[in-house]
C-alpha cells in the first residue's frame, strides 16, 4: 500500500483529484467507483473546477457508487443519489446513462444486488475505486463483522452509524437502518483503489486500516490484501501511524528514483 501524507484537507483533496484526473486523461472511458459524504467533497470540488476550466472531459466515464440508504428515494435530500448529483454529477459533463448509484427503493433487494454486480461486470469492472472510511474503519456500509469476500447486498447499519447519521435528519425515525452496499469482495475486485482519510477523529481507524491485522472488525483493513492501493491522509489522520516516518521516507525515495530513471 502506498501511503501519502499531506499537510491538510485541501492538499489531500488536490492530490486525490490530480491522481483521478490523470487516470481519466489516460483512459477517457474509465470506470470509477465513487464514495459519498464529507471526505471526498474537496476532491469533487477540484474535479469540478478542472471540468469547468476545460482541463478534464467526463463525457465518456462510467461511475458506480458504493452504497445507498435503503428506504430513501433518489429525491430525498439525504439520499446518496441526491448527494452525488448535488455535489458532482450536475456540475460536470457526465453522461447520465453511465451513472450508477444503488437504488434505495428496490423491492426485490436480492435480485437487485445481483443485477448491480452484473452491471459492474458488464462494464468490465471498476478501474479506480475511491473510498472514505467510517470512524470504525468501515468501507461503504460494510460494518464491522462483514465478510471480507462479501458482494453487493443489504446491510443492517450499526447503532453507532445510525446515531452518527441522525444529525442529518429532522426526525429520528427517518434515519435509515439499512443500506445497500458493495461488498468488501466487490471493492477488492477493483483494479485500483484510493482511500482518503482526514481529521483527528479518523486517526485510530486509519492506523487499523493501514497497520492493523486484516480482520472483519475493520473492513478497510482488507485493502492490505489488494496490490494497488494508495491511501492519502492529512497530517491529523496520520498521527497514530507507527511507521509514519518510513512512509514519508519511502515517498521521498520513490520521487528520487523517478528523477534518476
Ligand atoms: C458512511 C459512508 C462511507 C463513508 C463514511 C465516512 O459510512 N457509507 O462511504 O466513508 O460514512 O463519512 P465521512 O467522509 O463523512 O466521514
Amino acid at each position: 500500500m502506498r501511503i501519502i501524507i499531506e499537510p491538510d484537507y485541501e492538499a489531500l483533496s488536490k492530490k486525490a483529484a490530480q491522481i483521478v484526473a490523470s487516470k481519466i486523461k489516460k483512459k477517457p472511458n474509465i470506470v470509477l467507483g465513487l464514495a459519498t459524504r464529507g471526505t471526498p467533497l474537496g476532491m469533487y470540488k477540484e474535479l469540478i473546477r478542472m471540468g469547468k476550466e476545460n482541463e478534464l472531459d467526463f463525457s465518456k466515464i462510467t461511475t458506480f457508487n458504493l452504497d445507498e440508504y435503503w428506504g430513501l428515494s433518489p429525491s430525498h435530500p439525504q439520499s446518496y443519489h441526491y448527494f452525488m448529483w448535488d455535489n458532482l454529477f450536475s456540475h460536470i459533463n457526465i453522461n447520465s446513462e453511465r451513472v450508477n448509484v444503488p437504488s434505495g427503493t428496490a423491492k426485490n433487494v436480492k435480485a437487485y444486488c445481483k443485477w448491480y454486480e452484473q452491471k459492474i461486470k458488464e462494464a468490465k469492472g471498476i478501474d479506480l475505486q475511491i473510498l472514505g472510511i467510517g470512524r470504525d474503519g468501515h468501507i461503504g456500509f460494510n460494518e464491522p463483522g462483514s465478510s471480507l469476500s462479501s458482494k453487493t447486498r443489504l446491510k443492517t447499519l450499526t447503532v453507532e452509524t445510525v446515531e452518527d447519521n441522525a444529525r442529518f435528519f429532522k426526525n429520528k425515525d427517518e434515519v435509515p437502518k439499512y443500506a445497500i452496499t458493495m461488498g468488501v469482495g466487490t471493492i477488492l475486485e477493483a483494479k485500483e483503489c484510493i482511500i482518503l482519510v482526514n481529521g483527528e477523529n479518523k486517526a485510530e481507524a486509519a492506523q487499523k486500516c493501514i497497520e492493523g491485522p486484516v480482520c472483519s472488525g475493520c473492513t478497510s483493513s482488507a485493502l492490505q490484501l489488494h496490490s494497488k492501493v494508495i491511501t492519502i491522509l492529512d497530517e491529523k489522520a496520520s498521527q497514530n501511524l507507527k511507521r509514519k516516518k518510513y512512509y514519508q521516507y519511502s515517498e521521498k525515495m520513490a520521487s528520487n528514483l523517478k528523477k534518476l530513471s
